[in-house]
């Protein structure tokens, strides 16, 4: 079951009732200023950093409640209705709710009235702009009332949800004319406020929620509304809104657009006073002047869908699936831009109170986005580096805002520092641009204590070769790319979190995923030095690698498929001995990626055991059995029920890893059917089931341990979008940047008859059209000529180069 469509020319996703299975939710914002959305309206905006620097409100465990969030009422003579349904929660004549390239559209109609809001961030821009374009379809003069609210947050979302001792004793606003200014905490060592006004005389207006709401009043019918009348309260202590109050004439078949904008504006230190206790607002008047049209609105939507239809013209694919193509040509590039922007820190399964930019997620958000825009990606890559300590170890997350390490969460993920020679070397074969390896940059921010970008590399790499355990094999420390995982943890305290708690004495838990990841990650690190005129220590590196793939042949493989790990007493995890956790995806997927036992059959055995042990309807899960009792040598992992989660559901981050594989493997098919399932567009059609946004990827779905087996959770921000556009783009349609050129190396299934594809990469414009009929050998043609092997040596910038592959 369906709750919506694709509209594939807009590049929308429409939804059509605002009874989804959960909020869908959509991302305003391309650089600093970010909103989430719902489809009916709801979520939070911030500037930066979700949780330091957050403009309104969000309450909390709100799924599928969506309370909050942009509220619009009408009072059309006692009837009281959203144009987005929420939060008045009446019934509608017409819904209709479009998400889009960093907008949203939301439409209602009732009683005669249609009210179309549009909702963006244009570029540059610290604000949301809310356009509402009011409608009279009915022959008769109408007139009505129009109420805004915004909840502000006191800017720290953590302090705002727990801290109300103080906080209910703080709020402060500004009002003049049509706008209210939030200025809570700015008389003491703030230097920014949040504005919130509208391009129309007001009848009047509240910024105070208990005046607002009234002592009984609630979401769905606030009393101001009810009564048809603000009070003009002004906020002091308890909790600081925004609401304005506009009485609506409208002739017949009338339209009237409003333009309300919420927008953030920072003072310099010595420029924040008007005049003493009163507000500059300088910056907020120009930001409001700016958006004081509708055509102003109208310009800066033609300049976002501009910019998108520049971005996503880095790749287009044309083939004979709309599913495909609609996924890879919009809504995958999309959600790796929104990962890469986010990380894991906000959305509607992450609170955006805790989690910053991970470093090992942010490294891998990359590989889905350095052909986007790959100057961002270069200063995250800096970024990231500059909080990895001297050893090379890393903080696990860090704030946006400060750029620095986030101690709550701390260090010791020994796989962490692998990650950024993942991410620079997709930013490098993308470019080109080597000279990001000679970049100064700090060791834990101390500008005291910097190196070269590659030396960051060189210690990443050295870090996993000075933690080896008993067998050779890298120690995993806190855990691996499986946070859950936790072989040195061993807690028994109720509600002590496994991703913190203090390692046991010895720690020599040992991982055969860090052991892959290291092979893979050397090699990519070789070619980097290659490429630099560093040719021994390449030499070295590469040995080193070899003497790893040696360890994980002789240790880290159990018959038929690769072992997980060893636990903290020697054990095997993830061994056919085992009486739960037999086997797993992720060392299999990652050791076969590095390519480890690919001439011994290894890799193809491992494939197919993952194959006949770990694949069901909807995806691959994380491994079998699922755990169905807590092991505490284990960790996190075994306190989720059979299913879900790390505990066995289908992990869609690790999807790919096998993609990629049977493609290196030769067996596209495979890889394309392992697609299929996870893919957003093409689970559509089971939505009720699926239930998460049908757009974008979600990270897990329950395994088949799990009473609701296909269901999605936790959708948006997860490397699932970066890993599948990697699997897909570079692996099954096969164009892959490489130091030496473009590869172009197709592993398709036989069902894709004819693919086109247009790449552009270093400048350069390649036109490929594959051609997948059956013939023996494959063949790549430039310009009309075959070539040997399947590297292109990239063209000069300009160039338009035309390549035919046959398969
Ligand atoms: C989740 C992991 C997540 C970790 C982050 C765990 O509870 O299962 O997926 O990475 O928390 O703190
Ligand atoms: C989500 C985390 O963000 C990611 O870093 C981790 O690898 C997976 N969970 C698996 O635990």
């Amino acid at each position: 079951m369906q709750y919506g469509h694709f509209d594939d020319a807009n590049r929308e996703y429409v939804i059509t009732t605002p009874h989804t299975p959960y909020p869908w939710i959509n991302y305003l914002g391309t650089e600093n200023f970010f909103g989430l959305i719902s489809h009916t309206g709801g979520g939070y905006s911030f500037y930066k950093d979700a949780r330091m620097r957050r403009l309104t409100r969000y309450r909390y465990n709100n799924v599928p409640t969506d309370a909050g969030g942009r509220c619009y009422y009408i009072n059309d003579g006692g009837d009281i209705w959203s144009p987005s349904w929420s939060p008045a929660q009446t019934d509608l004549d017409f819904f209709e709710a479009r998400h889009g390239l960093s907008y949203t559209t939301i439409t209602g109609e009732r009683g005669g009235i249609r009210a179309e809001m549009l909702f963006l961030v244009p570029l540059g821009t610290n604000a949301e702009i809310h356009r509402i374009r009011l409608t009279n379809t009915t022959e008769d003069q109408r007139s009505f009332d129009l109420f805004s609210l915004a909840e502000f947050n006191l800017w720290n979302a953590a302090d705002d949800t727990t801290n109300y001792q103080r906080n209910l004793n703080l709020g402060e606003v500004e009002v003049v004319g049509s706008t209210i200014y939030h200025t809570t905490e700015y008389r003491e060592r703030r230097n920014h406020y949040a504005v919130y006004g509208v391009n129309a005389d007001i009848a009047g207006f509240d910024s105070d929620r208990e005046s607002f709401f009234g002592l009984r009043g609630n979401w769905t019918r606030p009393e101001v509304v009810a009564n048809g009348t603000s009070k003009g309260s002004i906020a002091s202590g308890w909790a600081p809104i925004g609401s304005h109050h506009l009485s609506i004439n409208l002739a017949p078949g009338e339209e009237r657009d409003l333009v309300f904008v919420l927008g953030y504006i920072e003072n310099e230190e010595d420029s924040k006073w008007e005049s003493r206790g009163i507000v500059n607002k300088e910056n907020a008047t120009a930001l409001l002047a700016t958006y004081s049209t509708s055509e102003a609105v109208d310009r800066a939507m033609t300049e976002l869908r501009e910019y998108w239809d520049a971005l996503l013209g880095q790749m287009q694919v044309t083939t004979a699936d709309q599913r495909i193509d609609r996924l890879l040509n919009v809504w995958n590039p999309y959600q790796c831009m929104v990962t890469f922007n986010m990380s894991r820190s906000a959305s509607y399964f992450e609170t955006g109170l805790g989690r910053g930019m991970g470093f090992r997620d942010s490294s891998q958000d990359l590989l889905g986005f350095v052909h986007l825009i790959p100057e961002r990606a270069r200063e995250r890559i800096l970024d990231v580096a500059a909080t990895q300590f001297p050893d090379g170890s890393a903080y696990h997350q860090y704030q946006p805002l400060t750029k620095r390490g986030n101690n709550e969460v701390g260090t010791g993920f020994n796989d962490d520092p692998l990650w950024l020679i993942e991410g620079t070397a997709a930013y490098v074969v993308e470019t080109g641009d080597l000279s990001i390896l000679d970049e100064d940059v700090p060791f834990d921010n101390d500008i005291d204590d910097s190196a070269p970008l590659l030396e960051h590399l060189r210690r990443s790499y050295q870090h996993v070769l000075d933690h080896r355990g008993p067998h050779g094999l890298p120690l995993i420390g806190r855990a691996d790319w499986n946070d859950c995982l936790n072989l040195n943890a061993f807690s028994t305290t109720p509600g002590e979190s496994f991703q913190t708690t203090e390692h046991k004495e010895g720690g020599t838990a040992e991982s055969v995923f860090i052991a892959g990841l290291f092979v893979h990650s050397a090699n990519l690190y070789a070619q980097l030095l290659d490429a630099t005129g560093m040719a021994s220590e390449a030499h070295e590196v590469r040995a080193q690698a070899a003497k790893m793939s040696h360890v994980v042949l002789e240790h880290g493989w159990d018959g038929e498929w690769f072992l997980r790990a060893y636990d903290a007493y020697g054990n095997a995890v993830g061994s056919s001995k085992n009486e739960e956790g037999q086997i797993f995806i992720e060392s299999n997927g990652i050791c076969s990626m590095a390519g480890i036992g690919a001439e011994t059959g290894h890799t193809r055995q491992a494939a197919d055991s993952v194959k006949s042990l770990l694949d069901t309807d909807h995806g691959i899960v994380l491994h079998q059995p699922a755990f169905t009792r807590f092991h505490v040598e284990l960790g996190e992992i075994s306190t989720y029920p059979p299913g879900y989660k790390e505990n066995g559901s289908i992990f869609c981050h690790t999807n790919p890893w096998m993609m990629i594989t049977e493609a290196m493997l030769g067996n596209g098919e495979q890889a394309f059917a392992y697609w299929s399932k996870i893919a957003p567009t093409f689970r559509e059609d089971i939505s009720d089931l699926h239930r998460t946004e049908p757009y974008v990827y979600a990270q897990t779905i329950a395994g088949r341990d799990a009473p609701r087996h296909g269901e999605a959770k936790n959708s948006w921000l997860t490397g699932t979008a970066a890993w599948n556009w990697v699997a897909i783009t570079q692996y099954i349609l096969g164009v892959r940047p490489e130091i030496e050129g473009l590869r172009i190396d197709p592993q398709l299934p036989r069902a894709l008859e004819a693919i086109d594809v247009v790449r552009r990469c270093r400048g350069a414009q390649y036109r490929i059209h594959i051609d997948n009929s059956d013939t023996d050998a494959a063949t790549v043609r430039v310009d009309g000529e075959p070539i040997e092997g399947s590297v292109i040596p990239y063209a000069r910038a300009g160039a338009v180069v035309d390549v035919t592959v046959t398969t």
